[in-house]
């Protein structure tokens, strides 16, 4: 019904439903709600504005703003940027805005402001607070517990490093001495003798590789690595040069795409296909050794595959064989460390990028990984 057409009494009792649906409002909700005039003078609040910001009753119904004013800034860490940011808001009236908090209690409240309009014309101001101290607690929970992982993570790293590196100085040594031993003996130790140093030796080989496998996995982790523009055709040109001899003594025949420019490290590219490659040739067949450098991509990622004829990999295995020292099959056959595809793992998803095998037992496996397209800063 049109307003003239409305008696007065209806009038009254439309306004009684406004002014009571109003009121519901304001008190149904959680945040603490505050309306003032143009002239800055208190003109509404709801119970939650008092009880969050514990304004003596007594203090609000003297209806003296100044004493309301004192009270509410003598809370806050830092008043005058709050008496600043009232006083802004007085000015320009239609303005809308949004800040922080900070209570001398270590409370904290989000502060919403917009313009109380009738018509056109802004005549007040509306002011809402919202306590979040529990949900910054959360926050600042965990932003801590992260820089503390982070930080103990970068401790054992430097600790694997040292550990590493200091641990092959001796062993060097026993080495050296069991050489000299060997040498010195060769003449007058008889056979098990001799046998038991000729192992000796072999164990401080072994040992020292693992340490030099864990020295470059550190040396991943630790160093803070540039991605920049690279050619991956000369990445994977230089991880065969490096493998020269091993892939002619093999007899492999190794083919590839034509690779593209990635946002990567050139070194640690290069340590990726030499580790596949020198894989590929570590686990080969009986057939010919064929391994092929594949490449396929769509609008966000680079996917590179390394596919060889070999042995290939039990079911089971796929996954564990990404873990520090993890090795599989018969470890009687070709020797390794069980480092090399950890440190691709730590490689590429540094890159942030992914890495996986799909394998067929008997006929070969085929390594994955991505590279993203975007330019992107290197994962921590
Ligand atoms: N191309 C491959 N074909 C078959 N098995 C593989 C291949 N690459 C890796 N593996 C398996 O994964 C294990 C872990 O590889 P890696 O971390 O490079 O260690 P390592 O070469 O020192 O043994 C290897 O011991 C082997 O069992
Ligand atoms: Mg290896």
């Amino acid at each position: 019904m049109p307003d003239q057409d409305k008696t007065k009494d209806q009038i009254i009792e439309d306004l009684r439903n406004s002014v009571s649906l109003l009121h519901s409002i304001l008190e149904s909700t959680a945040d603490g709600i505050l309306v003032v005039n143009r002239d800055g003078k208190i003109v509404a609040y709801n119970q939650n504005f008092l009880d969050l910001w514990r304004i003596p009753q007594d203090i609000i119904e003297s209806r003296d703003d100044d004493r309301a004013l004192e009270y509410v800034l003598d809370q806050l860490k830092d008043p005058e940027g709050f008496l600043q940011k009232v006083r802004e808001l007085y000015g320009e009236p239609d303005v809308e805005s949004f800040d922080n908090l900070e209570f001398k209690d270590g409370r904290f409240f989000e502060r919403y402001s917009k313009p109380q309009r009738i018509g056109e014309a802004a005549v007040g101001r509306v002011w809402s607070f919202r306590d979040v101290t529990e949900r910054k607690r959360v926050e600042k929970a965990l932003e801590d517990r992260t820089e503390a992982l982070e930080r103990s993570n970068k401790d054992l790293e430097q600790f694997a490093y040292v550990a590493a590196h200091d641990l092959r100085e001796p062993l060097v040594a026993v080495g050296a001495y069991l050489k000299i031993i060997e040498r010195l003996t060769k003449n007058t130790l008889e056979e098990t003798g001799q046998r038991c140093i000729e192992k000796g030796i072999n164990i401080v080989l072994r040992m020292d590789t693992m340490l030099r496998g864990l020295l470059s996995y550190s040396r991943v982790t630790l160093s803070s690595v540039e991605l920049e523009s690279t050619d991956s055709n000369s990445c994977l040109a230089q991880a065969l040069s490096n493998l020269g001899l091993v892939i002619k003594k093999s007899g492999a025949s190794v083919t590839n795409d034509s690779l593209p420019i990635v946002n990567s490290n050139a070194i640690q590219l290069v340590q990726v296909f030499q580790n596949l490659i020198s894989n590929a040739i570590k686990y080969r067949g009986t057939d010919p050794l064929k391994v092929h450098v594949g490449l396929k991509s769509d609008d966000s990622e680079y996917q590179f595959s390394v596919n060889d004829n070999g042995i290939g990999i039990e079911p089971p295995c796929l996954e564990r064989i990404f873990n520090m020292f993890e090795r599989t099959g018969d470890l009687s056959g070709p020797s390794g460390t069980g480092i090399g595809l950890s440190t691709c793992r730590r490689i590429i998803e540094r890159h942030r990028g992914r890495i996986w095998v799909e394998s067929q037992p008997g006929r070969g496996s085929t390594f994955y990984f991505t590279l993203p397209k975007t330019r992107h800063v290197p994962a921590a």
